[in-house]
């Protein structure tokens, strides 16, 4: 907390920041001759030929492993982060100063944002570089990413990561050049431990009741042009017979973040396995020992370019993992072991990840799933994306009043303390990737709830240095906003309204560490305005944290309710699920709607160059007037005008916004003269472009 305590914890450190940073002053304060300076180079053999990345550097109190504790609300270190681009062994790579990250040499800093700031003082440090490969998309746009190797996509020193050594550095404050050699590479099993096989077809080992699967996912295989892979830690219950052929199992698909080799509820830990092995759930409180429910339990693991999960939906950045996981992996499952293959007998559960995960899982798939048990999902309805006001608010990082918008909280002694700002964690995020790359929270939402840029990597709500909210790239989020998806196909050809009632259970704590409880109250306040009181049913618990069972459940209770809910709704149950309401009709998410709504061509669909009219009365009668357009662009690109008179500019280039109409008389252009309008872009993280419009002769 050291130096986060010192810069960015109050509100006033967030507006001088978000103020100070506009682009152009970051151009401007590039004067690395009076600072401290990073060299990096690659020793002999670690790199073969060249390669895109991006390097994060570390540097921490003396005598401690940067990598101890790099969690934004606690630790002690200055991240640095840089692209880097065709690197190869020979390279030197220096980063100096503050330039605009994302352009080559750019460098970003958290919690200090300039090198040059750097404190005197005894340092280790530690730098990363991880590799990016690029791709071609089956939609045709390329862009570069880290692919996760079985090491659940962690956002620095993933697989394939290049190290430096932990160097004692002492910083004077004087100009100096800390020199650092990437001389080490990080293994697949160094995370995993025991993953046979991690970048491919390999699995963990089995054992007795926990088994593990994997398959090359044909349809994110063909997305990504490279072979992809998807797969389930699966737990069997007590008395499970491969050979049986008559008993089946109804299956909890457990949601949640990369699992390596444990199982759904982190299976096997001691007490939880052992009374599941055996059959028998102990007795306590004056109660009797009693049968664990039989069922099969199962954990995907999808890891993704983006983050350690896909969110199991199809989107236009992650690709088809939804279909992978849905139309491939569970009738994988459903072939190898005893389930019962039908939606009454297949619940969805998670908490916050895979709380998003369980309950969109039912709603875009009430044709495959019964039911879901969602504990504090992330945001269900995007009025509150965390405590953001995302439709409404401009700046995702200040209130209106002025005061930072928190991301992280605790409770201590019922009041609430502040760990981390939104402005806080997006800006950390930035030193571990540009672009939505950082395979950390915000930019995972990113990628999941928007669609792609044009520049190939998701389409940010907002610009992640200033918070300053596109609303226009906002609106791309509202087919992933669950309430709206929901009350949008309330009553049409999906009759969500009827076929979702009574099959989504809902549970958030009012002290949710991270403020998912406001997204989840939206989301009751919009479903029951139209389904009336109770249409979900939903669960908050006043004073209670993020964390723990559904509805805080011990875990046998738990277990024993979704269990109930399957008898109840089974054939034979009190209430069965009627067949109308698991219809393919009521399916959603469909992939070839998600890319079309979203992908490469849709980014190209937005796009139109500048265009003028006019110069009508340019051969004396009336004013020479015209009128200029400055065409379409991504939300959030910066554009500068030019009026040009046959290929000459003429006069000073301005900047305009988006949408601005724009008039010109010519003064200077002589008869035979061709009028254009040029209009450059720009954007962190997109090359500047230059468009220019049709060209019309004067006819003076
Ligand atoms: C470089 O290529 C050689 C020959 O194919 C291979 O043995 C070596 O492992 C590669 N090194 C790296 C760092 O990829
Ligand atoms: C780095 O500094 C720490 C703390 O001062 C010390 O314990 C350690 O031995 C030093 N490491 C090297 C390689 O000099
Ligand atoms: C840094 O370490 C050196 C010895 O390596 C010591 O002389 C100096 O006082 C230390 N500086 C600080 C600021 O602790
Ligand atoms: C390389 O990194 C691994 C950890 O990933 C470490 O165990 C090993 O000691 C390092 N090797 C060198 C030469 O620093
Ligand atoms: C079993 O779980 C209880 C409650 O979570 C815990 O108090 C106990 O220590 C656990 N026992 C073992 C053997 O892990
Ligand atoms: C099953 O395991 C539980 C502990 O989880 C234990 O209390 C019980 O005695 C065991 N039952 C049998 C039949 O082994
Ligand atoms: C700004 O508004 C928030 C939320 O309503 C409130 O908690 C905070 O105290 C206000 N801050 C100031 C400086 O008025
Ligand atoms: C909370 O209460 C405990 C016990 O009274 C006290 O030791 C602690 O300092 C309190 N913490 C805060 C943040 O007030
Ligand atoms: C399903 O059929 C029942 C009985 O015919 C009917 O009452 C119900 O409205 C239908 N539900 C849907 C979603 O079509
Ligand atoms: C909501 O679900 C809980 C189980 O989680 C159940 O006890 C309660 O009766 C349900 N409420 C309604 C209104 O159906
Ligand atoms: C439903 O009950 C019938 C008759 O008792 C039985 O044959 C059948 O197996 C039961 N089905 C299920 C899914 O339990
Ligand atoms: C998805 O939509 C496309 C085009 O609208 C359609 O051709 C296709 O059948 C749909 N796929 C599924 C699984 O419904």
């Amino acid at each position: 907390m050291r130096f986060l305590g010192l810069l960015c914890d109050s509100l006033a450190a967030i507006a001088v920041l978000a103020a100070c940073l506009p682009v152009a002053a970051l151009a401007q304060a590039s004067d690395s001759s009076s600072g401290l300076a990073v060299q990096l180079s690659i020793a002999n053999g670690f790199l073969n030929g060249t390669t895109d990345g991006h390097v994060t550097v570390m540097f921490t109190p003396s005598g401690t492993d940067p990598m101890e504790d790099t969690d934004v609300t606690s630790s002690p270190n200055l991240f640095f982060g840089m692209n880097v681009y065709g690197v190869a062994t020979a390279s030197k790579v220096t980063m100096a100063s503050t330039s605009i990250i994302n352009t080559v040499g750019g460098v970003w800093g958290f919690p200090i944002v300039s090198l040059d700031d750097v404190p005197a003082g005894n340092y280790s440090v530690q730098a990363f570089l991880t590799k990016y490969e690029k791709v071609t998309r089956s939609d045709g746009s390329s862009i570069s990413v880290h692919f996760p190797c079985g090491d659940g996509a962690p956002n620095i020193n993933g697989f394939g990561s290049l190290t430096t050594a932990i160097t004692n550095v002492s910083i004077t404050g004087d100009p100096q050049t800390v020199n650092l050699v990437f001389n080490n590479v990080t293994a697949t099993d160094a995370f995993t431990g025991k993953e046979i096989g991690g970048c491919s077809q390999g699995n963990y080992e089995d054992t007795e009741t926990l088994k593990y699967v994997k398959i090359r996912s044909e349809v994110l295989s063909k997305f990504w042009g490279r072979s992809m892979y998807v797969g389930a830690n699966i737990v069997l219950p007590s008395g499970y017979d491969a050979d049986d052929t008559a008993t089946r199992y109804p299956v909890i698909y457990s949601q949640g973040h990369w699992a390596a080799d444990a199982g759904p509820f982190r299976y096997p830990t001691a007490n939880f396995s052992e009374a599941w092995d055996n059959g028998t759930i102990p007795g306590d409180d004056g109660r009797a020992d009693r049968p664990t429910p039989k069922m099969i339990l199962v954990n995907f693991r999808h890891e993704s370019p983006w983050y350690d999960d896909s969110y199991a939906v199809n989107s236009a950045n992650h690709g088809p993992f939804g279909d992978a996981l849905y139309d491939e992996l569970i009738p994988y499952i459903d072939e190898h072991f005893k389930t019962i293959p039908e939606p009454y007998a297949r619940i969805q559960v998670g908490g916050s990840t895979g709380g998003w995960e369980s309950i969109a899982g039912v709603i875009f798939r009430p044709d495959l799933f019964g039911a879901c048990f969602s504990s504090y999902p992330d945001s269900l309805d995007f009025h509150r994306h965390q405590d953001i006001p995302l439709y409404t608010n401009t700046n995702a990082y200040l209130r209106t009043n002025g005061s930072a918008i928190p991301s992280i909280r605790d409770f201590e002694n019922g009041t609430q303390v502040i760990l981390a700002t939104v402005a806080q964690e997006n800006h950390w995020e930035l030193t571990f990737g540009t672009s939505s790359r950082s395979s950390l929270q915000w930019d995972v939402w990113n990628s999941v709830f928007g669609v792609q840029g044009l520049n190939g990597y998701p389409l940010e709500p907002w610009n992640k240095i200033t918070g300053e909210i596109y609303p226009a790239a906002v609106q791309y989020w509202r087919h992933m906003d669950l309430a709206d998806y929901i009350v949008t196909n309330w009553n049409n050809s999906y009759n969500l309204g009827e076929v979702l009632r009574g099959r989504l259970y809902v549970y958030v704590g009012s002290w949710d560490d991270y403020f998912l409880n406001e997204g989840v109250q939206e989301f009751q306040k919009r479903t029951d305005a139209v389904g009336g009181r109770g249409w979900a049913n939903i669960t908050i618990l006043p004073e209670k944290p993020h964390g723990g069972n559904y509805q805080d459940r011990e875990i046998w209770d738990y277990l024993e309710l979704v269990y109930s809910w399957i008898q109840d709704h089974g054939p034979n149950g009190t209430t069965p699920l009627p067949r109308n309401v698991t219809v393919s009709s009521s399916r959603g998410n469909n992939f070839t709607e998600v890319l079309a709504y979203g992908g490469h061509q849709a980014a190209l669909k937005r796009q139109a160059p500048p265009s003028i009219t006019g110069g009508d009365h340019c051969d004396g009668a009336g004013g020479c007037v015209f009128q200029g357009s400055v065409g379409r662009w991504d939300p959030g690109v910066e554009l500068e005008a030019q009026w040009v008179v046959s290929g000459k500019p003429v006069g000073e280039a301005f900047g305009v916004a988006q949408g601005e109409a724009l008039s010109y008389a010519p003064t200077t252009a002589t008869k035979r003269s061709s009028i254009q309008l040029w209009v450059t872009g720009r954007k962190l993280g997109y090359v500047d472009e230059t468009r220019k419009s049709n060209g019309i002769m004067l006819k003076r």
